[in-house]
């Protein structure tokens, strides 16, 4: 399979093949600049329930633990990202699907998918399936690949990219941990798929690098005029 190809882009075995999030759970500048944003967000409201859409090693678990949900499953399909997971947080259930095959009954307060979308073949059905997945005003919170961040060479790292007919980009990128093919989507895609599902639009913005992000990681004052990725917040 080429490194720059669709089918590379939505397999999640490309998590299996690399060393991405250290075993012992300790969050990379970027993943602590997200859990951030994330506490902004849902930080002094009450939630019950949240499903974390494409979990990872569960980065995000501390703090939905921190802000009291009591019900926290997330989804996720890396082999290796569930064994690691599991390690760190017994607690949390995660179920081993990709979210296009994930089943469920139940409703959730909070939907979250945090680099994750880039993964998922097409975003009408995804917007759609966390609609249905959502209780009555339940929020989805995407934080995304932003197109010029991705598409710019930086820090030495390889990178291929290839513009689709669709206005999206396959991009694939060596980084310090291996190669990463992703769908990098315009920010209009994903405000006119929410529309077409009824969600409320709360809040859009490109996230900057911050002075904490800086402080821990001073390489990113480089790119410090490119938003890092893009936020999303979508209300039911
Ligand atoms: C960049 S990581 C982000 C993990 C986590 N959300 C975080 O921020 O720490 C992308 C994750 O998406 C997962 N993923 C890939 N394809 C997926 C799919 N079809 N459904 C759900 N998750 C998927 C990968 O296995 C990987 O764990």
């Amino acid at each position: 399979m080429s490194d720059l190809s669709f089918e590379k882009a939505i397999d999640p075995s490309q998590y299996d093949k690399i060393e991405w999030g250290s075993k012992e759970g300790k969050p990379s500048p970027i993943r602590n600049f997200f859990i951030e944003i994330l506490r902004k967000e849902l930080g002094g409201h009450q939630y019950n329930s949240v499903l974390d859409i494409g979990s990872g090693i569960g980065h995000m678990f501390d703090l939905y633990k921190k802000l009291g949900f009591k019900r926290i499953v997330g989804v996720e399909p890396s082999q290796r990202n569930i064994d690691i997971s599991k390690s760190l947080h017994s607690d949390i259930q995660v179920v081993k699907a990709s979210f296009q095959d994930f089943k469920s009954d139940e409703k959730f307060n909070v939907a979250t998918a945090i680099m994750v979308v880039l993964h998922l073949p097409e975003l009408n059905s995804v917007i759609q399936k966390v609609y249905s997945l959502l209780e009555e005003s339940g929020l989805f919170l995407i934080i995304d690949a932003d197109v010029d961040y991705e598409t710019k060479p930086k820090w030495g790292w390889s990178i291929e990219i290839e513009k689709q007919q669709d206005g999206n980009y396959l991009v694939s990128s060596e980084r310090k941990y291996g190669k990463i093919t992703s769908i990098v989507r315009p920010v209009e895609h994903f405000i006119k798929a929410a529309k077409k599902d009824s969600f409320k639009i709360v809040k859009q913005e490109p996230l900057f690098a911050s002075d904490e992000l800086i402080k821990e990681a001073p390489y990113y004052t480089e790119i410090r005029n490119l938003p890092l990725a893009q936020l999303f917040v979508f209300q039911k």
